[in-house]
């Protein structure tokens, strides 16, 4: 009922009743189960695509074939999860970017999600299929390169564009310097300066709030500034639902503000983590073996690269930490338990319908 309070997520002809889309989180963070559960609480469900295949298979001949079918499982699996709207997550820095948005067109998804570069040829590889384009952005400098060149290229625009702060779990599109505040400021002026670029282009885009959101007041700030929805990712590992390890989720409850820092990931982009075993490891300077059997990101140079993240990623599920990058949010501080994912949502909607409810109030006094 309370949902009722809050403006659905309208991308296209997509109906998002809970204006949160949970973020895709590789590798093998979000998989079906928890964009499944997500999405049968009336938000977005996003399925990681990145390191399927890692863990699994090292022939490097059979990464591509073996990567679109692990999505396509996936994808499957979720369908028979729910009913409701959710889509995939895929990084133009992945090598093997192309095959695998074909895949998620092929199987239908609601949506996909692009960000980690710029996805300047994503409307080429989904041609002729109803699927909603999303794309990640850190800058409004970025959506104008997006909007544009999608427009002389395609003739067509992105369903919805997410703006990425520097609060946000992940790899980040800032440089290290830049991601020292934890206030959800800074991504206000982004939300507001990517509003304006798509209102010059004459555009009807609605545009998503991403990283450090945290709560209800949260969503209905970004709401208030013209946002139509939020994106979170730090806040949906805590679920009983997120498929990782306990002993994952128990770091991430145990983290404290000395526990979160910065470092460069071979990405060639600097991430949030928390520091683990393995961080001391690197801060020493150690060597940390590693075969790169499919170089599956195109970014990463694998003669300098001092580990592989998506090895340090997988081993992280388990909680492997001697051996783990575990990334997360700035906000990850702010989480003392394990909450079901229906729990998490509704407290969202709670507190959000609370902070609306006593703004009406203070109107209303004031008339
Ligand atoms: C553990 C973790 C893994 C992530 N992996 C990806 C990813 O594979 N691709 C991506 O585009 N974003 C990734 N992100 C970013 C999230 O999708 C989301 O935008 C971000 O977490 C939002 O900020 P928040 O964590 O403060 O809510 C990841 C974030 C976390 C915390």
């Amino acid at each position: 009922m309370i949902t009722k309070l809050l403006p659905p997520l309208i991308i296209g002809d997509l109906k998002i009743n809970v204006p949160i889309i949970q973020g895709g989180m590789g590798v093998k963070i979000s998989t079906a189960a928890l964009a499944g559960a997500v999405a049968n609480c009336g938000g977005a469900g996003t399925i990681a695509s990145v390191g399927l295949a890692q863990g699994r298979i090292t022939d490097s001949n059979n990464y591509i074939e073996y990567s679109n079918k692990a999505l396509q499982k996936e994808i499957r699996k979720a369908r028979k999860l729910t009913k409701g709207v959710f889509g995939v997550n895929i990084m133009v820095a992945l090598s093997n970017y192309e095959e695998l948005v074909r895949t998620a067109v092929k199987e239908k998804v609601d949506y996909i999600i692009s960000g980690a570069g710029l996805p300047l040829n994503l409307p080429k590889y989904t041609q002729g299929s109803s699927v909603k384009l999303i794309t990640i952005v850190s800058s409004a400098r970025s959506a104008s390169i997006i909007l544009k060149t999608w427009k002389r290229r395609y003739n067509r625009l992105p369903d919805a564009i997410i703006v990425e702060g520097p609060m946000a779990g992940g790899h980040l599109g800032f440089k290290a310097d830049q991601l020292n505040s934890n206030t959800t400021d800074n991504l206000m002026t982004l939300v507001t300066d990517v509003i304006k670029t798509v209102k010059d282009f004459k555009a009807d885009i609605p545009v998503i709030a991403a990283g450090g959101v945290y709560d209800g007041k949260d969503l209905i700030k970004f709401l208030e500034l013209g946002a139509k929805g939020v994106q979170m990712g730090t806040r949906f590992v805590a679920t009983e639902e997120c498929p990782v390890s306990k002993r994952f989720k128990d770091l991430y409850v145990a983290a404290q503000e000395d526990d979160v820092i910065i470092t460069q990931s071979p990405v060639g982009m600097p991430g949030r983590v928390l520091k683990t075993e393995f961080i001391n490891r690197l801060k020493r300077s150690e060597k940390i073996p590693f075969k790169c059997n499919f170089h599956c990101l195109h970014s990463c140079d694998v003669k300098s690269a001092p580990y592989c993240i998506a090895q340090a990623m997988c081993s992280a599920l388990k909680g492997d930490f001697d051996n783990s990058i575990v990334f997360a949010g700035s906000n990850v501080t702010r989480i003392n338990k394990i909450v079901s994912v229906a729990e998490l949502i509704k407290s969202i909607i709670e507190e959000a319908a609370e902070c609306l409810i006593g703004k009406l109030k203070t109107k209303s006094e004031k008339n």
